[in-house]
């Protein structure tokens, strides 16, 4: 059929019908756009048009409707589409995907935090130093410079997946585990967003893009290369920014989101980095190399969750070092990570939106990104850096920390500088 056109969509209908009336089935529907994003607002308005948006009384049969992202380029274009989809569907019926929230272990931090008592005491600006998100990714664009050309990685990763993260490290406990009160519990992290100015946005957001590097003797395609790609792109294949949560939670304590293509490898984590100790019983030396505490929630891949800690090295005198509590889901016997998508398709099967993306926090994450975008176009002084595929990055993201003795977790070695495989 003709997406585009209504009249297609009531032989649709009389299909549907006929199906339901044949198998006996429920006769609920979920139209699943696996469409561009161009024809979201068309499609939503002749489902609606055609009576294919129409639940029966009290929502049976159901009729859902589930998009995917890009949910617009900008906070204008957001707020659009989801008007076009909320006059034919109520939001409720709505399930937008960022499949980052159907993966297994960003909702295991709703059971890290809130089915343990020994972590949410610790969870707040009084015992956090700062938190990192990162998701990196080997590969390059591949066969989707079209798209990537016009989005770049702030609208690809940040203002979707790694705020989503953000939201779901930050929140406060929900009274109930529900789609309400956990959507409205992360809309509140979204709205204390710390906007960031035009004129910190140099300092706060580094933007790069990928160059021709050599990884292991091969020659590796640098973006503006790329398939579909225009050679003078100035778009962004890497970000690295710091933000902030106003709120009594989290006040003053840095958040650094961290993701980019062709990087030395495939990883998503969340760094929690608590303070150190008030007072320093044990001299720096013999500390030695041991890092303040650290716990690290591995998204992706080797998913699991790391404490790191010091002790005392056995033997004579007296030195400590780290070590690590190490939980790895592969361990467990009966473990099966479902693919995000898998698990929410069912939860949309079964009505339940709490990991899906609501309007409003969609709009919350455009009204932060935007004023970076915006910066990044209008401001020739914001620089956009180069770096060699399989490298961490530009080296200025590190200078977005607030101590120049802090860093990124780097999960593996630069492979364009050694050439080392890399191991995590
Ligand atoms: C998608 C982005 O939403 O997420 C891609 O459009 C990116 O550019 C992908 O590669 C990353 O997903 P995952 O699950 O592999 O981390």
């Amino acid at each position: 059929m003709d997406a585009t056109d209504l009249n297609h969509y009531s032989d649709l209908k009389k299909k549907l019908a006929s199906i339901d009336s044949e198998a006996k089935t429920g006769g609920n529907y979920i139209f699943y756009l696996s469409t561009s994003p161009s024809l979201y607002s068309s499609i939503a308005g002749n489902l609606g048009d055609s009576g294919l948006s129409e639940q029966g009384p009290d929502g049976a049969p159901w009729r859902r409707i589930v998009v995917e992202k890009p949910f617009g380029r900008d906070l204008e274009s957001a707020k659009k589409l989801n008007a076009d989809l909320q006059s034919k569907f109520e939001e409720d019926q709505i399930y937008r995907i960022d499949h980052y929230l159907g993966k297994e272990t960003v909702q295991d931090i709703f059971a890290l935090r809130f089915a343990n008592g020994i972590f949410e005491p610790l969870w707040n600006r009084n015992y956090i130093n700062r938190v990192e998100i990162t998701a990196s990714e080997s590969i390059g664009v591949e066969e989707r410079g079209g798209y990537y050309d016009h989005y770049g990685a702030l609208r690809d990763m940040i203002q979707n997946h790694l705020l989503q993260v953000l939201g779901t490290v930050a929140i406060e406990p929900p009274s109930v585990f529900d789609a309400t009160d956990v959507r409205n519990e992360t809309i509140k992290i979204f709205r204390s967003l710390r906007p960031i100015k035009p004129g910190d946005v140099a300092k706060q957001v580094v933007r790069g893009q990928y160059t021709e590097s050599i990884i292991n003797g091969n020659k590796v395609a640098g973006y503006r290369q790329e398939k579909d790609v225009a050679p003078d792109s100035r778009t962004e294949t890497f970000v690295a920014m710091k933000l902030y949560i106003d709120n009594w939670r989290w006040g003053d304590v840095p958040f650094y989101l961290r993701t980019g293509k062709c990087l030395p490898t495939r990883v998503s984590e969340v760094v929690i980095d608590f303070k150190k100790t008030p007072h320093r019983l044990f001299s720096e030396e013999i500390l030695c190399a041991a890092t303040p505490n650290q716990l690290i929630i591995r998204i992706q891949p080797d998913e699991g969750i790391l404490l790191k800690f010091g002790m005392k090295k056995p033997g004579a005198g007296f030195e400590i070092k780290e070590v690590g509590m190490d939980f790895h889901y592969s361990d467990l016997a009966d473990a099966y990570i479902p693919e995000a998508y898998e698990r929410l398709l069912l939860d949309c099967m079964l009505g339940d939106a709490t990991h899906y993306a609501r309007a409003d926090a969609v709009e919350a994450c455009w009204t932060f990104v935007d004023p970076i975008l915006n910066a990044w176009e209008n401001d020739p002084a914001v620089p956009l850096y180069g770096y060699p595929a399989g490298s961490w990055g530009p080296e200025e993201a590190k200078y977005i920390f607030n101590s120049p003795e802090e860093d990124w977790r780097y999960p593996c070695k630069d492979l364009s500088t050694n050439g080392e495989p890399c191991e995590l």
